[in-house]
Parts: structure tokens; C-alpha cells; sequence
């Protein structure tokens, strides 16, 4: 009996950051296990760009919202993009290529938190100066970046985010977004 849950519970949104390089190897394994995340078609829609030097640092780091700050720290982020065509289409509408993302993401944080690092994806930031900044087509979407390094002093953090450091996880019960069976859920929420 494994304990992947057990690793599942050990990912939070933690935010001190260490600014200590993380070496390429440990990025390589935390990358190839984005890589490996299913996909449909096996389509891999992901795209990931890897922010590791100070020029493309500064890029990325010039379109963080103010609330991101704390990102700023990290030695490695991750600029996710993808395009609506790089996954699957369905003639009613659904598309794939941000799900598909979304699997390798969560793979990238579960391999990163399992190597004794810290990886935590945001939505804060301004996607067109990220596409400025790097010359990333506009038909690309930047669904997300990702904020990868080792635990660092919480110092340089606000009053909030030094509390939700050590915060418990909140998560709705169970019962109001699982049901067996039966559809018990409301338009509501
Ligand atoms: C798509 C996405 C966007 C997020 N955007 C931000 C963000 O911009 N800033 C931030 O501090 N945290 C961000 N988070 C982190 C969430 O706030 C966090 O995952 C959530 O509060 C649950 O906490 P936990 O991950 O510790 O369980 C984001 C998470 C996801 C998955």
C-alpha cells in the first residue's frame, strides 16, 4: 500500500521562498515529471518556459501582480502556455489544452514538494508583458506561472502570508463537491 496521499497532503501554497539555486538536475526531474502527466490524445499541449537566468528572471518577474511579490525570490519560474489547438477540440465545445496543463502542473508540484522544494502556481500576473517580454505569439494563452525553489525565512513576507504559511488546509466538506450516485449539487454554487 503506497502513500501518495500522504505526499499528495504535503503540497501547500507556500510562499517563503529561498533564493538558493536549485540544481538542473532537480529541475530536469521535476520537468520530466510535468511531462509525464496524461493528456488527451496524448496530445501534450503544454508548453513551458524556463526562467532560470536574471534576464528572463526579471521578465517574468516585472509582470507579477503586486500580491505576487513574494515570488520574486524564487530562483526558478515557470511560464506555462498553451494554444486551444495544441489539445483536443470536441464538436460541443469542450477543449483540453488548459486541463491538459493543468495535470502536468500538478505533477511538477507533487515531484518539486517530493524533492524537498517549495512550487506554487499563481494566476496573478499580466499574461500580455509576458508575451512582450519574451516574444511568445499572441495565440498562445499564459495560463499559469509556477514559482519553483527551497523553503526559505519567511521574513520578507506580509503579516497574511506569514500566517497562511502555517495556516491549516481549508478545503469545502467533502459532501458539497463529491456525491455518489446521485446529482445533489444546486446551480449556486
Ligand atoms: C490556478 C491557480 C491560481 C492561483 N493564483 C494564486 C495567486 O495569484 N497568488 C497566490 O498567492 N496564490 C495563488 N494560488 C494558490 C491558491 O491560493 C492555493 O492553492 C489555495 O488557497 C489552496 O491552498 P493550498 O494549495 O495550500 O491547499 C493559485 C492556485 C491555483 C491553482
Amino acid at each position: 500500500m503506497g502513500h501518495l496521499l500522504d505526499e499528495i497532503g504535503q503540497r501547500r501554497a507556500f510562499r517563503a521562498f529561498n533564493e538558493k539555486k536549485v540544481p538542473e538536475e532537480v529541475i530536469g526531474r521535476i520537468m520530466t515529471a510535468a511531462t509525464y502527466a496524461p493528456s488527451c490524445f496524448n496530445n501534450q499541449s503544454w508548453r513551458f518556459l524556463m526562467a532560470t537566468e536574471r534576464e528572463a528572471l526579471d521578465k517574468v518577474r516585472d509582470a507579477l501582480s503586486i500580491g505576487n511579490y513574494w515570488m520574486k525570490k524564487a530562483p526558478v519560474l515557470v511560464v506555462v502556455a498553451t494554444k486551444p489547438e495544441f489539445g483536443c477540440q470536441m464538436s460541443d465545445h469542450r477543449e483540453y489544452a488548459i486541463f491538459d496543463c493543468g495535470l502536468a502542473v500538478e505533477n511538477l508540484m507533487l515531484q518539486a514538494f517530493s524533492e524537498g522544494l517549495f512550487a506554487h502556481a499563481v494566476a496573478g500576473y499580466d499574461p500580455l508583458k509576458v508575451k512582450q517580454a519574451f516574444g511568445i505569439p499572441d495565440e498562445f494563452i499564459i495560463i499559469t506561472l509556477v514559482a519553483i525553489g527551497y523553503p526559505g525565512d519567511e521574513g520578507h513576507l506580509n503579516e497574511k502570508h506569514k500566517e497562511l504559511e502555517h495556516s491549516p488546509r481549508n478545503r469545502k466538506p467533502e459532501s458539497e463537491v463529491i456525491a455518489y450516485n446521485r446529482w445533489h449539487f444546486t446551480i449556486d454554487q
